[in-house]
């Protein structure tokens, strides 16, 4: 953390003793008597299940391609970063992207916002579900400032010889919207939305703090309006005390600017809040996606419920129970030869024979409900036979279906949840 800090530097005789991060102590909407945004009420954000999305994300893929070393350089192989991936962000809302390391959120996010064009697959944009999948750059320029992202480093996202001014106002000055002599009271306004002080344009990144220029980079995000921000792993270079702060900003962010947001986390407590929905990502694949009480309270794959044995759960806690806890073992292998049938199956505790050999689908089994796996079930309840053997045309060990079983049809894999889904315990379609 710099030394240096807009805080120290207030004419506030209180300002020298409030915490360096908290926003109320530079915000003018503060000394005006009135409460700064951050310091508003912070209810968990609900999902919206009539909202239209403003982005619908079908089969994306992103294979970076491996070359040789070597005069030629040939294609060796590709980099599966993201492997046919399918969601939808509602307007105004927000999904959490979740994984470990190496699974391609930051990729997929790069993809959103256009910074790759992905090898497959679209990407249905705003009110028209424009597809900015295959635009070109010229075609994409009048909608880049409709998405933005957030970074997760706060220390190298900034140029260190650019003043605060000239950084959140560089979209204002590249796209033109607004005359010049209106730049900076724009900018002031923003430095004040994000808890900064708005007389503080002219400092250079080195003089805030972690937290504050991670509220710069916020403020430069939000500079042209956009309808989505893609912030990637936004608090993980914070402190923990700092975490909070800079996720109450962004929630009440999304409801002043009517945003919508895809948050990328490595860990499943850090979207709880902030997410009415979240999907798990695993090696280039999402293997869940489900509203917040059935990822956090029943999700049905072993990934997820892996990751979640990490979070620490103060409810079980306080009533004395143990949450089981499932250790992942190793990394998450390399992209680049994946294992095959199911990725997760080199580290899932529950893994047999189909597994290896047949890829489980992405099947909705709930209303909000998607799962991937053979044996989809809460912890300690999964199932001793796969359910998808009817869907797929196999027998319990993924080998044709030697009964002459025809596969029967799989629920739509769209980007959004359908009326009608597969039920794991009848193994039948049902409906709403
Ligand atoms: N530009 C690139 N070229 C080649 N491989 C890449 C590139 N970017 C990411 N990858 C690889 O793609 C995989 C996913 O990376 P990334 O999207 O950064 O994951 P995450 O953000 O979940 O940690 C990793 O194996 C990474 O090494
Ligand atoms: S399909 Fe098999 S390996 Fe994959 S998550 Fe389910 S049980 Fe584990
Ligand atoms: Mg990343």
């Amino acid at each position: 953390m710099s030394d240096l800090n807009v805080e120290k530097s207030d004419e506030r005789p209180d300002a020298g003793a409030v915490d360096a991060e908290t926003p109320s102590a530079s915000a003018p909407a503060a000394r005006d008597g009135e409460r700064p945004l951050a310091a508003m009420g912070h209810a968990a954000s609900r999902l919206d299940p009539n909202a239209e999305p403003v982005l619908s994300v079908e089969n994306l893929k992103m294979y970076f391609p491996v070359k040789s070393s070597g005069v030629l350089r040939r294609t060796v192989g590709h980099v599966q970063a993201v492997d046919g991936i399918s969601f939808q962000v509602p307007k105004g809302g927000s999904l959490g992207l979740v994984g470990e390391s190496g699974c391609g959120k930051s990729t997929t996010g790069r993809l959103i916002t256009r910074l790759y064009s992905p090898t497959g697959g679209s990407m249905k944009f705003g009110h028209d579900q424009v597809d900015i999948a295959k635009m070109s750059n010229r075609q994409l320029k009048p909608l880049r400032r409709n998405v933005q992202m957030i970074f997760q480093d706060p220390y190298t996202s900034l140029n260190p010889r650019h003043t605060v001014g000239s950084i959140v106002g560089a979209p204002l000055a590249v796209h033109g919207v607004v005359p010049k002599d209106k730049i900076l009271p724009r900018v002031q306004e923003l430095l004040e939305v994000v808890g900064l002080n708005p007389e503080h344009y002219n400092r250079y990144p080195n003089e805030f703090s972690g937290g504050q220029r991670q509220r710069i980079g916020i403020a430069r995000a939000l500079t042209l309006n956009p309808k989505l921000l893609v912030a990637d792993e936004p608090v993980s270079a914070l402190d923990v005390s700092i975490q909070a702060q800079v996720i109450n900003l962004l929630q009440d962010i999304q409801h002043e600017f009517d945003v919508a947001f895809l948050f990328i986390a490595h860990d499943l407590a850090v979207v709880r809040h902030f997410c009415p929905e979240v999907a798990v990502m695993y090696l280039g694949k999402i293997v869940e996606i489900a509203d917040r009480e059935t990822i956090y309270g029943s999700s049905y794959h072993p990934y997820t419920q892996a990751l979640l044995s990490a979070v620490p759960d103060v409810k079980q806690a306080a009533i004395g129970g143990r949450r089981e806890r499932i250790m992942l073992e190793g990394d998450v292998p390399s992209p680049i030869n994946p294992p095959s049938g199911c990725r997760f199956r080199t580290r899932c505790p529950l893994a047999q024979e189909i597994c290896a050999k047949v890829e489980p689908p992405l099947l909705q089994i709930g209303a909000r409900h998607k799962v991937a796996c053979h044996f989809p079930g809460e912890l300690g309840k999964h199932p001793t036979e796969p359910v998808t053997t009817g869907l797929l045309g196999v027998d319990a060990q993924g080998s044709p279906s030697s009964t002459g079983d025809q596969p029967i049809e799989p629920p739509e894999a769209g980007p959004g949840f359908a009326d009608r889904w597969f039920d794991v315990k009848s193994k039948t379609m049902v409906s709403a």
